[in-house]
C-alpha cells in the first residue's frame, strides 16, 4: 500500500484514494445496529434504546438561574481557560458530595472530566498497553469496550450476571495472567442493572490487594439505587490506593452538561490531567461554573431523591409489563439500580434481526450483542424504561412481547 500512496509533500498527484485510507481505519467498527436506529430516531418511536435520563427530570429553572448567576457573577472565569484538573471551586464541591457517599478525597485527588465516558479514555490512555491483559465483566457498558479497545489490551472477560460477578473466574485469571486493572460497575451495573453484594465487592477488594490490581469502579448508578442503598467500593477501607473511582452528573441531574469526575490518588490524577491536557485541554469552564453554581444553591441530594422515587415506578411499571406480556421462555431480573432491564430469550433467537421487525412495529432496544467483550451471544436484549412514560412502556412491551410469541417457538 505505502508504495502506491502519494508523497505527503506532493500536491500534484491528486487527492488520496478511498481504498488507501480504508485500510487505516477498519479497526475502528461502527455497531451494527446504529445506523438503523438513528433512523428510527422519532417521536412515535417507543424507544427502550440508549440510556436516557427522564427530560421531566431536568432541572431547568434551576439550571437557568445558574446560568445566568454565572453570567452576571462569574462571566470572565467562566468564558476563559482554566486548568486542566478542573475549576477549584467544583473540585472542593465534588469533595464533599463523595464525603456523603463515604468517600474520602481532597481536590487533588480529582479530576473533572467531559463525563465518566473520558475518564474511561483517559484512564485507558495511562494504564493499558496493546497485548496486555485487562479484566472486564461481560457484558458490560459498549463504550468501555469501546474506549478501551483503542489501547488493543487482551479483554479478560469475567462472567457477571443479575446474581453477580464469577469471583472464582476473576480470581483464577488475575493469579494466572496479572492484569493491571479490572473495569467493574459494581452498583447499576449495565446492562444488568445489579448491584454487587457486600461479600463480593469486599471479597473483590481483598483480591485486588493481595494481586496488587487496580479496579476501576464506575460509579456513574451509584446515587440510583431503588431498593436499599449500598456506598461504593471506593468508600470501603483498604481501597484508597486500589480503587479508581468514576462519577458524573449525567444521570443524576444532566449529561448536557458533560461534567464527571475521577477520584484516585494523587499521583495517578497529575498524571491523568497531562493526558486530559493533551485530549481537550480542559472541561468546558462554563459548564463547570454552571454546575458550581447549581450545586451552591440547591440540594443535589434532594433532587436525587426524586429522580430514585420517578425511574423506580417506571422500572416497576416495565417488569409488571414483561410479565404480563412476554412468552414465559425470556427470562429477566428485576434490575436494582440502572435505567434498563436485561433481557435474554431462548436460542436461537437473534435480537438484532428480531429489530428490524420491531423497529416496523414503532418500538426501539438495544441487541445485546455488542455488550460482550467477545465470544458474543445473540439472544440478549437491552431494554431501558428511564425515558418512555408509563403508557409507553406499557405498550411498547405489549407489542414486542406480540412479536416475540410469534417469533419463538413453543
Ligand atoms: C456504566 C456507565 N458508565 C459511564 C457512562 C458515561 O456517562 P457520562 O455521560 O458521564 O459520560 C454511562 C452512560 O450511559 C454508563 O452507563
Amino acid at each position: 500500500v505505502a508504495t502506491t500512496l502519494p508523497e505527503a509533500s506532493d500536491s500534484s498527484r491528486g487527492p488520496l484514494p478511498q481504498t488507501a485510507y480504508k485500510h487505516w481505519i477498519t479497526h475502528v467498527q461502527t455497531p451494527r445496529t446504529e445506523a438503523l436506529l438513528k433512523r428510527a430516531a422519532n417521536e412515535d418511536m417507543i424507544s427502550f434504546a440508549g440510556g436516557l435520563p427522564a427530560d421531566e427530570l431536568f432541572p431547568k429553572a434551576e439550571i437557568e438561574s445558574a446560568f445566568q448567576e454565572t453570567i452576571a457573577e462569574h462571566a470572565s472565569g467562566a468564558l476563559q481557560y482554566n486548568w486542566a484538573e478542573g475549576y477549584a471551586p467544583l473540585r472542593a464541591q465534588i469533595c464533599d458530595f463523595m464525603r456523603g457517599r463515604g468517600i474520602v478525597s481532597t481536590p487533588e485527588t480529582i479530576l473533572i472530566t467531559h463525563g465518566a465516558q473520558q475518564g474511561l479514555d483517559l484512564i485507558g490512555k495511562l494504564l493499558l498497553r496493546q497485548g496486555e491483559p485487562l479484566a472486564i465483566e461481560s457484558p458490560t457498558y459498549v463504550p468501555a469496550i469501546q474506549a478501551f479497545e483503542m489501547q488493543r489490551p487482551k479483554f479478560c472477560a469475567i462472567t457477571r450476571t443479575s446474581q453477580g460477578l464469577d469471583l472464582g473466574t476473576l480470581r483464577e485469571r488475575v493469579r494466572r495472567e496479572h492484569p493491571k486493572l479490572f473495569y467493574v460497575v459494581p452498583i447499576g451495573h449495565n446492562p444488568t442493572g445489579s448491584i454487587m453484594d457486600e461479600t463480593q465487592r469486599s471479597e473483590l477488594l481483598a483480591l485486588a490487594q493481595q494481586e496488587k490490581m487496580l479496579l476501576l469502579e464506575d460509579g456513574a448508578y451509584t446515587d440510583l439505587q431503588f431498593d436499599a442503598a449500598v456506598q461504593p467500593m471506593k468508600s470501603l477501607s483498604g481501597a484508597e490506593s486500589h480503587v479508581i473511582f468514576l462519577g458524573s452528573v449525567s444521570k443524576i441531574l444532566s449529561p448536557g452538561l458533560r461534567v464527571g469526575w475521577i477520584v484516585a490518588p494523587e499521583e495517578i490524577i497529575r498524571k491523568l490531567a497531562v493526558i486530559k491536557q493533551a485530549a481537550d485541554l480542559q472541561t468546558a469552564s462554563l459548564n463547570q461554573f454552571v454546575l458550581s453554581a447549581y450545586l451552591q444553591k440547591n440540594s443535589l441530594s434532594e433532587h436525587i431523591a426524586r429522580c430514585i422515587a420517578f425511574y423506580r415506578e417506571r422500572r416497576d411499571c416495565m417488569i409488571t409489563a414483561l410479565e404480563a406480556n412476554f412468552p414465559a421462555q425470556v427470562q429477566w431480573a428485576r434490575p436494582a439500580s440502572g435505567f434498563s432491564v436485561w433481557v435474554q430469550l431462548p436460542q436461537p433467537t437473534c435480537t438484532e434481526d428480531l429489530l428490524k421487525a420491531a423497529v416496523q412495529h414503532g418500538i426501539a432496544y438495544e441487541p445485546g450483542l455488542p455488550f460482550f467483550p467477545h465470544d458474543k451471544p445473540r439472544n440478549f436484549m437491552r431494554l431501558s424504561f428511564s425515558n418512555q412514560s408509563c403508557e409507553r412502556i406499557t405498550e411498547g412491551v405489549r407489542r414486542l412481547g406480540a412479536l416475540l410469541t410469534k417469533q419463538i417457538p413453543c
